[in-house]
């Protein structure tokens, strides 16, 4: 007890300074770790861009700076990905290394230990170096997906990226058991710079003083093996972040809404399929109803985040069938943002169908609940095979989204054998996650050798 307490005398007054991406799937695990780090003495300082800011007043323990990140309006509500991600990388250098600057010479503040990055920023690694501050990331995706990304240059040269529609079903010898459709590419007008920044990701984080993942060792064991061969740097997996603790919401940019909780509270227990596609994806007004006639004919209740935005051209619920939600004599609800955490943890919860981002992977398996995958680009396509191939939690929404497919994968999962041999495995990997998590177990010590790190960094 009493060398515990000296060692976090020791390192009180070691700060350190976090800059998420400001993407919600990057923000919330970047403040996850944040309070997990605060918990064990250090106090935090986050960089963030005036772009998609996160909320101080949600973390009075926390320093916050905000940098002009020069988006236009336009070039911040843009649909191309890749050309914000570009954008990010380019126009934020100058003002967070003057941020970072004026953070290192400020006298009256702890001594900063070490910067830590979302992986994307992959622009910090030179800026870290130029001011001889040793730099840490957070990948806030999967291992498994991360291997596929630092594979991209084989995978060029064989033939298998850019991807050619003639060879979708081919499978990836080297990554089995992917197949080309799996692989993670992005739609975008500018593959070339899709390409730069996989290799700023990849090469920026090899060059790091360690990497920090939202994952568990039982989880995804294999990839951690090929990820400590190829990279020679200190690797923590220290996931699942959002179980450390119970204050989860507080990074939410959109409100959540609670009717969600109260709705689930008046269904049948494993009933509910809950249906939510995160933060960026979009989908066209054809798809959109073909997942509400879905939803409607499988006669299960539903509960379905309809994000203002995702159906590409309309505000909201505009292309539904007026009369649509009536109709199902409240077996359907739909929102604007659910709290997702809680949705999941809910007994009401069935299955969830996802596009699986990595965090919402990661939530589902958290909590038990079986998944149907559905991916739209990205990581998403490598979480979606390893979650219905390799830990075979889930079913992929074969034949593209069409309402007699869904209503067959849906009855698939929560009425046939299948899904019940589904719901045991998931159960079995959401032990393994607390396991993982409670004294002695493997993200627990990963977390532990993380803070002997940092406290032995130089800067
Ligand atoms: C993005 C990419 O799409 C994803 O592939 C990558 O792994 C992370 O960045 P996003 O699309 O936002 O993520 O999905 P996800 O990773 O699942 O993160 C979404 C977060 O928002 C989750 O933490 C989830 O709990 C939260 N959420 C989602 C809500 O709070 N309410 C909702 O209604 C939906």
């Amino acid at each position: 007890e009493k060398q515990i307490g000296t060692q976090m005398e020791q390192r009180k007054g070691r700060r350190l300074v976090l800059f998420p991406l400001p993407l919600q799937g990057h923000i919330n695990p970047m403040l996850q770790l944040a309070g997990i780090l605060h918990s064990k003495g250090f106090s935090i300082t986050i960089i963030h861009t005036n772009f998609n800011s996160p909320n101080p007043s949600h973390y009075p323990n926390f320093t916050f700076h905000s940098i002009p990140d020069g988006l236009s309006e336009t070039e911040a509500s843009a649909s191309d990905l890749v050309l914000l991600l570009k954008l990010l990388n380019a126009k934020c250098v100058d003002p967070f290394s003057d941020c970072l600057v004026k953070l290192l010479s400020d006298a009256s503040e702890d001594l900063i230990s070490c910067l830590i990055s979302d992986a994307i920023f992959y622009f910090t690694r030179a800026v870290a170096d130029t001011l001889k501050l040793p730099r840490i990331v957070l990948r806030t995706g999967g291992v498994s997906s991360f291997v596929v990304f630092a594979a991209f240059p084989l995978l060029r040269d064989r033939g298998y990226l850019p991807i050619q529609d003639s060879q979708l079903e081919k499978r990836v010898e080297e990554l089995p058991p992917l197949k080309v459709k799996d692989l993670p590419v992005v739609n975008t007008d500018d593959p070339e710079a899709f390409y730069e920044i996989v290799a700023g990701l990849v090469n920026e984080t090899k060059a790091s003083s360690g990497v920090i993942w939202n994952s568990y060792e039982d989880l995804e064991q294999s990839a951690l093996v090929t990820l400590r061969q190829e990279f020679p740097i200190p690797i923590f997996p220290i996931g699942s972040f959002h179980k450390y603790s119970s204050a989860s919401s507080s990074s939410s940019l959109l409100t959540q809404d609670q009717s969600s909780i109260s709705w689930l509270d008046n269904q049948a227990p494993k009933s509910v399929i809950y249906a939510s596609f995160g933060s960026i994806a979009a989908l066209n007004e054809a798809e959109f109803l073909e997942i509400a006639w879905g939803l409607a004919n499988s006669k299960q209740p539903f509960l379905w985040v309809v994000r203002p935005g995702l159906v590409r051209g309309s505000e909201w619920l505009e292309p539904l069938p007026s009369g649509f939600l009536e109709t199902l004599n409240g077996r359907g609800h739909i929102i604007k943002w659910a709290p997702q955490q809680d949705v999941l943890a809910h007994p009401a919860l069935g299955a969830f169908w996802t596009h699986n981002g990595w965090n919402s992977t990661l939530e589902s398996i958290c909590e038990g609940v079986p998944m149907i995958c559905m991916p739209c680009f990205g990581d998403q396509k490598v979480n979606s095979k390893y979650v219905s191939h390799v830990w075979k939690v889930g079913l992929q929404l074969e034949s593209g989204v069409k309402r007699e497919a869904i209503e067959k994968t849906i009855r698939r999962l929560m009425v046939e054998k299948e899904g019940e041999e589904i719901r045991d495995r998931i159960s079995e990997l959401k032990e393994k996650a607390n396991l993982c998590l409670q004294q002695g177990g493997t993200s627990r010590e990963s977390l532990d050798s993380l803070v002997t790190h940092i406290s032995k960094l130089e800067s």
